[in-house]
């Protein structure tokens, strides 16, 4: 939404902590553009931001990576990852459609994750679990091949020229995703921004990890049923904009990294 909110609100955080993470230096300093706050939350979101959160929140490890066997109650089957959220929707659904996954959703903006909060226990969603910071630290710290299913719906589309070098959906990004991503894993994209839909092509189509699985026009022009709308997805057609739909595969490993 920062690309489109193009209002005065638009801040850049500095996101430390990745050189650590990762073990080296990243080769450029990392930058998360974007709104963290909106309107005041309300007294009941306020406290459900007070109380369950910390309950949800994904704390990162001072060193080493993050045990992904320790998240859940139960032990998933695989663990999905949701990077930029929003208000929730698509997370939700899946995690109520799919309840013997574990569901990880990243998101900064602190009205989306106190809508999302509120869903929670109504739905008795015990399968998500939120990181609120930068998605990339959070990718930074999960083991190579856990991940079974990514999701970037809608990310900010960043139209002007200048500003491409924000898009989250980047070369780095894949190569980040390709590590934590398990053999045959699949990574799902969305926009309505035509230019950064064939910026996302271009780059996902000519990474070695990754495969695109469309077949025919219809692949990328709708979604599969098990794929639930987002609110941004839904404004972006009640504004008479199109939504494109991007499926990869990672591709299987020589080696022994399948899903953990
Ligand atoms: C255009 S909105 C789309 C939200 C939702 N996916 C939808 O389709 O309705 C993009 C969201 O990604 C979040 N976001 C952007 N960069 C992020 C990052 N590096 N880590 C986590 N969230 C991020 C923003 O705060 C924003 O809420």
């Amino acid at each position: 939404m920062a690309g489109s909110r193009g209002n005065g609100s638009i801040s850049s955080t500095s996101c430390g902590g990745l050189s650590e993470l990762s073990g080296g230096e990243p080769p450029h300093p990392r930058r998360l553009y974007g709104r963290k706050r909106g309107r005041p939350l309300r007294r009941g979101q306020q406290i459900l931001v007070e109380t369950l959160l910390p309950r949800l929140a994904i704390d990162l490890p001072r060193s080493g990576g993050i045990d992904l066997s320790r998240l859940f109650p139960d032990a998933p089957l695989s663990v999905w990852l949701e990077i930029g959220f929003g208000a929730g929707e698509h997370l939700t659904a899946q995690a109520e459609a799919h309840r013997d996954i574990g569901f990880i959703g990243c998101e900064v903006f602190e009205n989306g994750i106190a809508k999302l909060l509120g869903q929670v226990e109504p739905r008795r969603l015990a399968n998500i679990r939120l990181f609120t910071d930068d998605a990339r630290l959070l990718i930074a710290a999960l083991p190579p091949a856990s991940i079974g299913r990514v999701f970037v719906l809608f990310p900010d589309p960043w139209p002007k020229a200048r500003h491409h070098k924000r898009r989250i959906v980047s070369t780095e990004t894949l190569d980040q995703l390709s590590r934590i991503m398990a053999d045959d894993a699949e990574l799902r994209l969305a926009t309505d921004d035509q230019g950064y839909f064939a910026w996302m092509l271009e780059r996902v189509a000519n990474h070695p990890a990754f495969e695109w699985l469309a077949r025919r026009p219809a692949d990328w022009r709708g979604r599969p049923s098990d794929w639930p709308p987002t609110r941004y997805e839904q404004n972006a057609r009640a504004a008479g904009r199109s939504a494109l739909f991007l499926r990869a595969r990672r591709i299987q490993r020589r080696g022994p990294h399948r899903e953990a």
